[in-house]
């Protein structure tokens, strides 16, 4: 079945604070900025990184990262 919608991720920088977890475990979706802080650096998360990407998610330890889906 064709998937329509697609999932969307991003960070709040405002409360990053650089542990990095997130660009470990989903390198596809996140990356540190020149700020130093982590951003999404795509528009569409691929989906053979969906899962990657809930679990940089629930892992960020401030829960800074977003996800709709
Ligand atoms: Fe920042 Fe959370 Fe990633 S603190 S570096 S957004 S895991």
């Amino acid at each position: 079945m064709r998937r329509v919608i697609s999932m969307k991720a991003w960070v709040d920088k405002d409360g990053c604070i650089a542990c990095e977890l997130c660009t470990n475990i989903c390198p596809e979706v996140f990356r540190m900025g020149d700020d130093d802080l982590a951003e999404a650096y795509v528009d569409t998360v691929p989906e053979e990184a969906e899962d990657a990407a809930r679990e940089a998610a629930d892992s960020c330890p401030v829960s800074v990262i977003h996800i709709e889906e």
